[in-house]
């Protein structure tokens, strides 16, 4: 009750005096320090997302600007993206009776995907994850001369299909899948993955389903995209940020939105 008339009075100088000293301090950094200044009021000012850890889709050197140290997700080797044999031969020969593998993760509604910053390594327990942490920036969509996976389990959960094939599947194979994908929808990555198998190198993928493949099975792979596209936990049609080695990036089939799946596709 002491007090009270002492702040009174106080407020009354400073409106009458129209400025005064101000002595303190901002911690840890004022507000317009730049961000790529200081990692501490980055990460914990700019970049925190009470969901994720880290905010998704802004560009940061400290924590993922889609340049920087991207050799933790991929070495560059060309292995992962080339098929090293001596003739067309030895390319996987597709085969009608393998069929067609469709498996599910249960994905819990209540899961949130961590983000992890590039400092970070990201494993993953399955050869074809269909959820998972991931980067901050996701990638643009379309295709790619190699895109870690890191990256397009991001594109996943915004409700993507990946579209994966082993280097050396059969390239007609690989032509037709990569032909139907693309006349279905807009939000698509493609990509090259060495991880597959022999017998099933080509492979589609959203969020928590995975479709393997020896031989495209063209009513197999549009009711699958027709089924499971769009149903990411994080439903946007914004293209991401990462782009290196993308040569082709995604046209529009019905709308940006994909309102309609696969439209020009009569079975
Ligand atoms: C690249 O290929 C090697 C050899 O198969 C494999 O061990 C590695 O995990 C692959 N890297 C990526 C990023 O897929």
């Amino acid at each position: 009750m002491v007090r009270k008339p002492l702040i009174c009075f106080l407020i009354v100088i400073n409106a009458v005096s129209g400025s005064y000293d101000w002595h303190g301090g901002w911690f840890p950094y004022t507000p317009e320090a730049g961000v790529d200044n200081n990692p501490v009021a980055t990460i914990r000012q700019n970049m925190y997302d009470p969901e994720h850890g880290v905010v998704m889709g802004v560009k940061n050197r400290q924590c993922d600007d889609a340049k920087t140290n991207l050799q933790i997700d991929w070495d560059f080797n060309p292995v992962n993206h080339t098929c090293f044999v001596l003739n067309r031969r030895q390319f996987f020969a597709p085969r009608s009776d393998i069929h067609p593998l469709h498996s599910q993760d249960y994905i819990p509604k209540a899961y949130s995907a961590p983000h992890k910053c590039m400092s970070e390594p990201i494993n993953y327990n399955v050869i074809v994850p269909t959820f998972g942490t991931h980067r901050p920036l996701w990638a643009k969509y379309g295709e790619y001369v190699f895109l870690p996976r890191q990256r397009w389990v991001h594109n996943l959960e915004h409700g993507a299909v990946v579209m994966l094939y082993h280097p050396c599947a059969d390239q007609n194979e690989v032509n037709f899948l990569r032909k139907l994908v693309k006349n279905c929808l807009y939000r698509h990555v493609i990509t090259p993955y060495n991880l597959l198998s022999a017998e099933r190198p080509l492979a589609l993928v959203t969020w928590g389903h995975r479709l393997e493949m020896s031989k495209v099975a063209p009513e197999i792979v549009v009711d699958f995209i027709r089924k499971h596209a769009l149903k990411g936990p994080e439903q946007t049609a914004r293209d991401g940020q990462y782009d290196l080695m993308l040569k082709d990036h995604s046209g529009i089939v019905s709308d940006l939105k994909d309102r309609e799946l696969c439209k020009e596709i009569v079975e």
